[in-house]
Order: C-alpha cells, then sequence, then structure tokens
C-alpha cells in the first residue's frame, strides 16, 4: 500500500456510460485535476439488480479504482449511491483504508431542490432500483419535510442509453409512456429530478415529452459545484487529487465499443482499456 501523502487520480464510477454526464461537467469546472473513469458496461444495466449484487459490483469497482491509486472516488451512479454507498462509507472504508473517500450523487442533488421548486411538489425518474430505494424521498423529506416526492422507476431508459438506442424511436415510446405515468401520479409536480446518470443522454426526447413549465433537474453541474466545495472544505483531500489534466477511461465491455459513444457525448476522440472486475484483474 502507497504512503498516506501520496497522490492518485479522481476516480468516476458508473454501471456504465451515464457517469459521462457527470464526469463532463467535473471536469469543466476542475479540469486541473487528473481523472480516472470506470464503467462496469459488462454488467450494466444495474437498474434491476438486487441491493446485494449492485452492493458487490460497486464494491469491486471502488476496490480497484483505489488499487489505480484513486484517494477519491464518485459514485456517478445513483443505484449505487442509494445501494452501496452508505455501506461502503461505513462498513468497508475502514478496514480498507480509512483515509480515503467515497462520495454519491442523491445528497447533493437534493440540496438544490429546494431552490428550484416553486409547490414542494417534486417527480424523480430514476431505475427502478434507485425508486425502490426511498432514497430520494427519505433524503428530501429530511431537508425539506413537506414536499412531496412521487418517485417513478423507468424500467428501459438506461437499457436504451446503454445499447445506442438513445436516438431512435423506441426511445420515443418509452420516454413519453413514463412521463406521463410520472405526471399522472401527480399533474402538480413543478421540478423532476433526473435520477439516474444516464438520462441526460435521453434529454433531448425528455425536452420533448415534459409538459411545458416542469423544471427538469440533471445533475451534472450540481456534483460538479459540490465536488468543487468538497475539495476547498477538505484540503487534506485536495492535496491527494493528481493535478496534470488528464483523464483515463476503463471499461467492463469492449473498449471499441465504448470509444464510439463516449467520444460522441465528450467531443473527445477518447481511447479507453478493458479491465476484467469480476477476476480483479489489474
Ligand atoms: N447511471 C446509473 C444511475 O444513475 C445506473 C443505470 C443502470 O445501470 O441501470 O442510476
Amino acid at each position: 500500500m502507497k504512503e498516506i501523502n501520496d497522490i492518485g487520480p479522481i476516480g468516476v464510477f458508473d454501471s456504465g456510460y451515464g457517469g459521462l454526464t457527470i464526469l463532463k461537467e467535473i471536469r469543466k469546472k476542475l479540469p486541473e485535476y487528473d481523472y480516472l473513469y470506470l464503467g462496469d458496461n459488462a454488467r450494466a444495466p444495474y437498474g434491476s439488480r438486487s441491493f446485494d449484487v449492485v452492493y458487490e459490483f460497486t464494491l469491486e469497482a471502488v476496490k480497484y479504482l483505489f488499487s489505480k491509486g484513486c484517494r477519491l472516488v464518485i459514485l456517478a451512479c445513483n443505484t449505487a449511491s442509494a445501494k452501496a454507498l452508505r455501506t461502503i462509507q461505513q462498513n468497508d472504508l475502514p478496514i480498507i483504508d480509512p483515509t480515503r473517500r467515497v462520495l454519491g450523487v442523491i445528497r447533493p442533488t437534493v440540496e438544490k431542490v429546494g431552490e428550484i421548486s416553486k409547490n414542494g411538489n417534486i417527480g424523480v425518474v430514476g431505475t427502478p432500483g434507485t425508486i425502490q430505494s426511498k432514497s430520494y424521498d427519505i433524503e428530501i423529506n429530511k431537508l425539506y419535510p413537506d414536499f412531496h416526492v412521487y418517485g417513478h422507476g423507468c424500467k428501459l431508459w438506461a437499457a436504451l442509453v446503454e445499447s445506442h438506442e438513445a436516438e431512435g424511436d423506441g426511445a420515443d415510446y418509452f420516454v413519453r409512456k413514463d412521463i406521463n405515468e410520472l405526471m399522472n401520479m401527480c399533474p402538480e409536480i413543478d421540478t423532476v429530478i433526473l435520477g439516474c446518470t444516464h438520462y441526460p443522454l435521453l434529454i433531448n426526447k425528455i425536452n420533448e415529452f415534459m409538459p411545458k413549465g416542469v423544471r427538469v433537474v440533471l445533475q451534472g453541474n450540481i456534483v460538479a459545484d459540490s465536488l468543487t466545495d468538497y475539495l476547498k472544505r477538505h484540503p487534506e483531500m485536495e492535496k491527494r487529487c493528481e493535478k496534470g489534466g488528464n483523464c483515463s477511461f476503463l471499461t467492463t465491455e469492449s473498449p471499441e465499443k465504448f470509444k464510439e459513444l463516449a467520444s460522441v457525448f465528450l467531443g473527445d476522440d477518447i481511447s479507453a482499456k478493458h479491465i476484467d472486475l469480476a477476476k480483479n484483474e489489474q
């Protein structure tokens, strides 16, 4: 194990492509740091998997990123944040290395909602796992006890993105259907959180089918601001984040497939390396 004051890139983890929507905004705001992105594309989507499986996969990814030198890892995935973050923070980190940190995306998003909603009726779209966990309901009601939260699990949205179908006609059908189902829960919803990092890749269709006047909350900016603030408040961690402006990509699927969508989305010709998390191959 390296020494405590050794430095390393900031790790960014998602089940697949979704975390790129967070990474893009983080890099805009904090371009000076090095980043190591890991997408578990071969096992995505995580959205319908059980708590135990999401926890196990997420812990494997975190350990892998730690083994590559990351001191700080962002779970750029709501499903992993909902199902694995707390256990990793409370049970695993103290054993693996109490000086490292793992942060999620739900809490920073929830903190912003009070500034956005006018009537306190909040819709949340996410994977079935995130919605069933009730993480958004719990966190929102801790900060805003009078707010009403309406969660709707979108079974296929992340799968459409993972299978490069975000621009297809199938996406139209499912985005319209799920938005209608959400708005039928409460037509007064004035704010909808995109509680899955894959969903900004469907933003054109979401904007097309969302009723006018409803505010759509994307997490990328919010998480980037929250990380900026975290690094200011934690100079001991900031010192351990390597600066060089580099970004590397790891995927459990084929690097060519990953590169195709990631390059288009990031507007950069990236290259990715294949890894096998299950074998903990390094
Ligand atoms: N992007 C992830 C999230 O924010 C997970 C999507 C999935 O793998 O189902 O929830």
